[in-house]
Parts: structure tokens; C-alpha cells; sequence
């Protein structure tokens, strides 16, 4: 097959390269020059195990070359972006310049699969109706499919072999052509319905993850009141065999579990998200939750120089999308702070970044927003020469609580404390 995969991203690239490295012919599409550049000189532009050998390879085998526009081939693959708006309702406009891009060489027989994370309908709508505009019948010149991802940052390359996937077509005949093409690389089962299921399966999954959080976090918000160590319960509780509590933190972020809940509640309306909506509400809230804890403990924040450790959503990751330490950045700095900022991960930041060093620096109090294995490791030993006071809040539970105190600081659990939470 000669397939076009558009957009070059966390998405799209592993699995242009899957499909390249498995007999067929891939032509991997970006509108970035920076993302072409840094794919052709460095295998991929974000850090990912595995995947800058695997594109290098694909690149020099000749069976994966890079372009900044489609070309006419057999099968189109959108890994867009699809962000939400302002106002949390979904910004389909990337996915609607991918469409617009390969409608200039679609011809009578090519499939199209949309891999983004869209509401339910979309495939059946927005990119049916972009081919109608063409002259095309999309049930019949064309075959049209839904088929998302399900990878983990972080363990992409594994998963996107192993894990089952959802797969739906506007008909029969482009589920099973979608299956097909898939196969070749796909260990794990395909399994096959509608597009606008699949679209919504798609959702459900990242919900169910956002509201399991949801209710981490508000056991996090209680459990303090009542004199209670959250981690403990969670740990407790989930020794039962069907319990399985997440993990609390300082809010949901990336560009799946804390976007794709919006995209049902859009389609469905809040009088029927009920649940979703609080879930959004309570992961939203735990910025504030963990700033208000670290101004109780000081009293005020205003002047004081905090150091942020974690600007990734995530532990060993390094994407800062919807990023709770960005909301925690921006909160300490709107109340005074100075606020120095280290990632190891995130190559490119939305704040300023610095080295562990610069950022401890005269520093009066340490907060981990992110579980990066770095931070866990942290000693105060590592600390203590370079900090001005000896404050350390873990969001995470990461750290040894009792090696920091031992040292003689002052250590916050996330949910392990008194914690009030002050309106912004
Ligand atoms: N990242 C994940 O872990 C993950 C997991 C499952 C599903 N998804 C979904 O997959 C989709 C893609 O996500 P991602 O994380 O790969 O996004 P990304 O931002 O990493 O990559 C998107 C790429 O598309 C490019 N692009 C934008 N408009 C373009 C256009 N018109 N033509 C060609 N290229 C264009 C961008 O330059 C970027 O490189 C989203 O809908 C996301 O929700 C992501």
C-alpha cells in the first residue's frame, strides 16, 4: 500500500514507521519544517523509548520519506491535532486543514482514516461531508474509518503493537479494509464496528480514567479534614480485588484525559455529563488545592522563592500540554512568587526552564508537580547546600518522607495534611 499519514506528531510518526517497517510504502506529512527537520536529523522531535532507532531506520530503508504536502497514494491518515477551545468546546480546525490538504489528491478508491480524538459523529460528518464537497459519495467512491490510539507516552512503541483497537467505518467494507492495513503491525485483537462508536469508545475510555482520578483527587481533598493519609486509603482499598483506585495529584493533564471528557460533554450537553462535568471540575480544582496548602504552610507566598520540580504532565515524559504545574506556575507567580522552574524531560516549555541547581537555588521551599524517577531519587542531601529554607511539598508522593525529616524539614503529602483550599 502507498499510505500518507498526516501529521507527524506523538501519533503519527510511530505509527507512520510501524506502517513503513510492515511492507508498505509511507510518505509521513507535516506542516512543520521544525518537525520535518528534527525527525530527518534526529529520528523524532520529542523524547520516546525506542522510536528515534525505529524512524531512522524506516528512513534509510527508503520505505519512509518526509514531505510537507500529501501526494496521491491508496490510504490517508490523519493523526491531527484536536485540541479544545477556550471555552472547552472541541477546535476540529486541524483535522479540517488535513482534510482540505488531501482533497487536492484524493481519487475514486482511496481510503481515509481518521486517528484523532474527535466527538462522536465527526468521521460521519465533518470528514464525510469534506469529501461530498469533492464529487464524492462517501459511502460508496471511498472508503471512510475511524481508528484511534490507545498508546501511553512514554510506552509507545510496545503498545502500539500490542494493545487491541477499535476500528469503525462508514460501512462494512472500510472496517474490514481498515482492519487490513492495520494487521500488519497490530499484535492485539481489532475490534470492529461503527465510526461514531468507535469515535465515542474512544472517549469513554479517557473519561472513565479522568473520572477514577476524579475521585482519587476528592478522596485527596477529604481525607486531610479527617486526620487521614489518602495514600494510605487508596493503597488500602485497592487490596481488594475489585477496587482499583488511580492515583491523586495536582490535576489531570496531556492532551487526552484532561481534553477528551469536554468532547462528550459538548455532544451531550452538562444535563446529561453530569458526572463528567464534576469529575472536569474536581481534577481542575487541584492546582488550587496544592498552592492553597503550600500558602497555608507559609503563611504567604508573596516574595518567597519557590522551586517548581515537574513541568510535564506526567513522570518521565516531557510533554507540558494542559500541564497541572502550569497552572501551579501561574497561581504562585499571580500571588508573588518568584517561581523557577526544572524539567529534565520537556525540551520545549511554555515557562522558563532551568537546571535542578539554579532552580533549588536560595530557594524557600520545594514543590514536586510532576513523578518524574528524578525527583524520587532526590536526597537532602542534594538540597541542602543550595536552599534557603526547608520546606519540601511532594504532590506526587515520591519522596522518602522520613529521610527529609530526619534532615530537619518540613514535608507536605498532597492529602496527607490540613489543606484549605482559598478562592483565587
Ligand atoms: N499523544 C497521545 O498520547 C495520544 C494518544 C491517543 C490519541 N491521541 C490523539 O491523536 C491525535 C494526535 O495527537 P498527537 O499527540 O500525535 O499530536 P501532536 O501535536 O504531537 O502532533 C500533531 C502533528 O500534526 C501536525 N499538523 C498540524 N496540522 C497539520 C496539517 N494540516 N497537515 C499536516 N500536519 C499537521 C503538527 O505540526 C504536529 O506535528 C489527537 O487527536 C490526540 O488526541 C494522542
Amino acid at each position: 500500500m502507498k499510505v500518507c499519514v498526516i501529521g507527524l506528531g506523538y501519533i503519527g510518526l510511530p505509527t507512520a514507521a510501524m506502517l513503513a517497517k510492515n511492507g508498505n510504502t509511507v510518505l509521513g506529512v507535516d506542516v512543520s519544517p521544525a518537525v520535518l527537520e528534527s525527525i530527518r536529523k534526529n529520528g523524532a522531535p520529542a523524547e520516546e523509548p525506542g522510536l528515534r532507532e525505529f524512524v531512522m531506520a524506516t528512513l534509510d530503508s527508503g520505505k519512509l520519506t518526509l514531505s510537507g504536502t500529501p501526494e496521491p497514494s491508496d490510504v490517508f491518515i490523519l493523526c491531527l491535532p484536536t485540541p479544545i477551545k477556550k471555552d472547552r468546546t472541541p477546535d476540529l480546525d486541524y483535522v479540517e486543514s488535513g482534510m482540505a490538504s488531501i482533497l487536492t489528491v484524493l481519487k475514486r478508491g482511496d481510503m481515509v482514516i481518521l486517528e484523532s480524538t474527535v466527538p462522536p459523529g465527526t468521521t460521519a460528518g465533518l470528514v464525510a461531508d469534506m469529501v461530498r464537497s469533492k464529487g464524492f459519495d462517501p459511502m460508496k467512491d471511498l472508503d471512510l474509518a475511524f481508528a484511534p490510539e490507545r498508546v501511553i507516552p512514554g510506552n509507545i512503541m510496545r503498545e502500539i503493537q500490542e494493545l487491541d483497537r477499535v476500528m469503525g467505518g462508514l460501512t462494512p467494507r472500510a472496517s474490514e479494509r481498515a482492519k487490513n492495513l492495520y494487521s500488519c503491525f497490530v499484535k492485539g485483537q481489532i475490534h470492529l464496528t461503527d465510526a461514531t462508536t468507535a469515535e465515542f469508545v474512544k472517549l469513554v475510555e479517557n473519561s472513565y480514567r479522568d473520572i477514577n482520578i476524579a475521585f482519587a483527587n476528592e478522596l485527596a481533598r477529604i481525607s486531610p479534614g479527617l486526620g487521614i493519609n489518602v495514600w494510605e486509603v487508596i493503597e488500602i482499598a485497592n487490596r481488594h480485588p475489585r477496587v482499583n483506585i488511580h492515583t491523586p495529584g495536582p490535576g489531570v493533564g496531556g492532551h487526552c484525559i484532561a481534553v477528551d471528557p469536554y468532547f462528550i460533554i459538548d455532544s451531550a450537553g452538562p444535563e446529561l455529563a453530569k458526572l463528567l462535568s464534576a469529575a472536569r471540575e474536581v481534577n481542575s480544582s487541584m492546582p488550587l488545592v496544592a498552592v492553597s496548602r503550600l500558602e497555608d504552610e507559609m503563611g504567604t507566598v508573596k516574595g518567597k522563592k519557590i522551586a517548581l520540580l515537574g513541568i510535564a504532565y506526567k513522570g518521565n515524559v516531557g510533554d507540558p500540554r494542559e500541564s497541572p504545574s502550569l497552572e501551579i506556575f501561574r497561581m504562585l507567580e499571580k500571588r508573588g512568587a518568584k517561581v523557577t522552574a526544572h524539567d529534565p524531560f520537556v525540551k520545549i516549555s511554555p515557562v522558563p526552564l532551568h537546571t535542578l541547581e539554579e532552580t533549588l537555588r536560595d530557594s524557600d521551599a520545594i514543590i514536586i508537580a510532576t513523578n518524574h524517577s528524578a525527583f524520587s531519587k532526590l536526597t537532602p542531601a542534594d538540597a541542602k547546600k543550595l536552599v534557603r529554607g526547608k520546606l519540601m511539598f511532594d504532590t506526587r508522593n515520591v519522596i522518602d518522607p522520613a529521610a527529609w525529616k530526619k534532615a530537619g524539614w518540613t514535608v507536605l503529602i498532597l492529602g496527607d495534611g490540613k489543606s484549605r483550599v482559598k478562592p483565587e
